[in-house]
């Protein structure tokens, strides 16, 4: 596996994995805006030419939102989301960032214990967050300052 920055060429593949992962799945626009924003940093986890997963965040000053992360049914539980949440938050602590902040789904048990076990905290609940289902989202913020 290598974890490398999101280039165009992936995009059709994270819009596809999107499909499966999600109810609100993002576009292969969105993604060509996140490319395009100076402030967003995406990273793909490959195996060969095939995502794994991938993972992104929006940036400003000391403050980071992560925005997304998914890995491939058939590739989960080996650790990929680990590695690039890892490679991720070196990358903005590397960058200045200090603090990285995300929603989660409360329903969402795995991605909780993913997040909880590399040191989220929670920090808030935003009501009505998600829609289809609509549901509550977790605030989870961890420091990463070096
Ligand atoms: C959540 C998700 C990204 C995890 O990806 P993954 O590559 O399987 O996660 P990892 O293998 O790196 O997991 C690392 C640790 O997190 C925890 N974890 C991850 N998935 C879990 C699950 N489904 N149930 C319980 N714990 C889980 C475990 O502690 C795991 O370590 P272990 O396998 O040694 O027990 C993946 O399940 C996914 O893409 N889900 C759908 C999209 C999604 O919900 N994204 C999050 C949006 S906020």
């Amino acid at each position: 596996m290598e974890i490398r920055k999101l280039s165009a060429a992936e995009i059709p593949q994270l819009a596809a994995l999107e499909r499966r992962c999600f109810s609100d799945p993002w576009s292969e626009r969105a993604f060509e805006s996140e490319l395009e924003n100076p402030l967003s940093l995406w990273l793909v986890a490959m195996d060969g030419e095939r995502v794994m997963g991938y993972c992104g965040s929006q940036q400003v000053f000391e403050e980071a939102d992560i925005m997304n992360v998914a890995v491939c049914p058939e590739d989960r539980r080996q650790g990929v989301a680990d590695a690039l949440l890892e490679e991720l938050e070196r990358r903005l602590a590397e960058n200045g960032a200090e603090t990285v902040a995300l929603e989660v789904r409360v329903s969402n048990a795995g991605a909780i214990a993913l997040y909880k076990r590399r040191g989220y905290t929670q920090a808030g609940l935003r009501k009505n967050y998600y829609f289809h289902p609509r549901e509550d989202a977790y605030i989870l913020k961890k420091q990463i300052k070096i």
